[in-house]
């Protein structure tokens, strides 16, 4: 059972639906695109204990949590209580992301590498500091905000207005009773998303996402509109050397706290002239990296996930194919402000078979129709030898698919083939 319904638990439900050990396959809440690979449950993935008891009654094997949410609310601390196989860190575990304080502590206490920042639970002493910043700066919020809640502020009113936002207002409620004000590190950004048993860290393939909604990173933040992996700025000896500087040591230093940390760790890298600085942690798949790194996993998936539940991930080679995805996300017109549903989507077969299309906004009405149920819709992936050729053949493709308003960015890698 893969629980969520975005593009990235399609993406993970396909890998799962592959594996040769697999029978069949349950998404909570899923989409349409879920729907024709899985049965979808209509549970929240919030609401835990029915989950617990779906997965009982079903008799589900291997249980893997998308959202972080869930994570956050202790989904996974439930169903070892209840003796359900689950994949993904524990409530302590997941602070890693649902504090971006508890991070910076870890971090600093372990010499990890990360942005020079000061933490800050009175809104004066706050104000006072950020006066003295040089611009830009960054303000960040301690807990989960949906992504929202860093701001980079290019001017003092602007710093000044967020951390009255964040702080005062509330704007994201109890997660702004801290708040980090960091340096603001130019550079490259990528994603490492790696698995591990708490002893072992087995890093995938690299990737990039983009999270402004229009081309030239213009416009408001999104859950982001597309990804590509792997990043050629970023070869296999950065791999290296980040799970070694990075992965490997946060894995150790929650160890050292007293926390065992199990399922996927994500490192949100800044790379500046070759070093690295870790902008966040997730303790979770990326989402729309997921998309763009999964077609390129060429081993068994539930055997990873096995191991990692297991402890035993030290006896396992994971291969991936050689060659590049991009990911382009189809939106909703005025995502990500206000947008309609609701809207048949047309097209959807009419793409190459090589292509990939992960759904996320989606709902699969009583007449066969697909319609849009969300900001972000789809996320369609193409596969190639390397990146030029996948961009080629998603970008050749993505008129074929329609729904009124539609838009995207056509920007997707492109920095990687110019
Ligand atoms: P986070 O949720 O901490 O990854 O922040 C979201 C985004 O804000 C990152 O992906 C970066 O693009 C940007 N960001 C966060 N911290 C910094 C920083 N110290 N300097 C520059 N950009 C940052
Ligand atoms: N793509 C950013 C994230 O999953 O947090």
């Amino acid at each position: 059972m893969v629980i969520g319904g975005g593009g990235r638990e399609h993406a993970l439900a396909w890998q799962i639906a592959r594996s040769s050990r697999v029978e069949k396959v349950f998404v909570a809440p899923g989409n349409a695109g879920t729907a024709l690979i899985a049965e979808n449950l209509d549970i929240l993935p919030t609401d835990i204990k029915t989950l617990g008891k779906i997965a009982q009654d079903r008799g589900i094997e291997l249980v893997i949590v998308g959202p972080e949410i869930p994570l956050a609310l202790g989904i996974v601390d439930y169903f070892d209580s209840q003796g359900i196989p689950v994949f993904g860190p524990t409530k302590v575990a997941a602070q890693i992301e649902s504090s971006k304080v508890f991070a910076r502590n870890l971090m600093v206490k372990y010499h990890i590498p990360c942005p020079r920042g000061k933490i800050f639970s009175s809104y004066v002493e706050a104000h006072t500091y950020l006066e003295q910043q040089r611009l830009p700066v960054v303000v960040k919020a301690d807990g989960l905000a949906a992504g929202k809640g860093v701001i980079i502020a290019n001017s003092k009113e602007q710093a000044a207005k967020t951390l009255d936002g964040i702080m005062k207002a509330k704007c994201f409620g109890s997660a702004g009773d801290k708040v980090i004000i960091d340096e603001y590190l130019s550079g490259r950004e990528v994603s490492l998303i790696a698995f591990t048993d708490g002893k072992t860290v087995l890093p995938m393939v690299p990737a990039c996402d983009y999270k402004k909604v229009w081309d030239n990173d213009q416009g408001p933040n999104t859950g982001g509109m597309g990804s590509y992996s792997p990043p050629e700025f970023f070869p296999a000896e950065l791999i290296e050397k980040a799970t070694k500087d990075i992965l490997l040591p946060a894995v150790r230093a929650m160890a050292s706290e007293g926390i065992s940390y199990k399922g996927v760790l994500y490192a949100g890298l800044m790379l500046t002239d070759g070093e690295f600085s870790v902008l966040e942690f997730n303790c979770r798949f990326g989402d729309p990296e997921t998309q763009a790194i999964l077609p390129l996993l060429k081993s068994d998936f539930v055997d990873i996930l096995l191991a990692v539940i297991q402890g035993n991930l030290n006896q396992i080679k994971i291969e991936w194919r050689s060659g590049a995805c991009v990911g382009v996300v189809m939106a909703s017109a005025g995502y990500p402000g206000n947008y309609k549903k609701g809207l048949p989507i047309r097209g959807l077969n009419e793409v190459g078979k090589d292509l990939s299309v992960f759904h996320a906004g989606t709902r699969l009405g009583n007449d066969g129709i697909v319609y849009t149920n969300g900001g972000r819709v789809l996320s369609l992936v193409g596969t190639g030898k390397n990146v030029a050729e996948a961009r080629e053949k998603v970008y050749s493709d993505i008129s074929k698919i329609y729904f009124e308003g539609c838009q995207y960015r056509k920007d997707i890698a492109l920095r990687e083939v110019i």
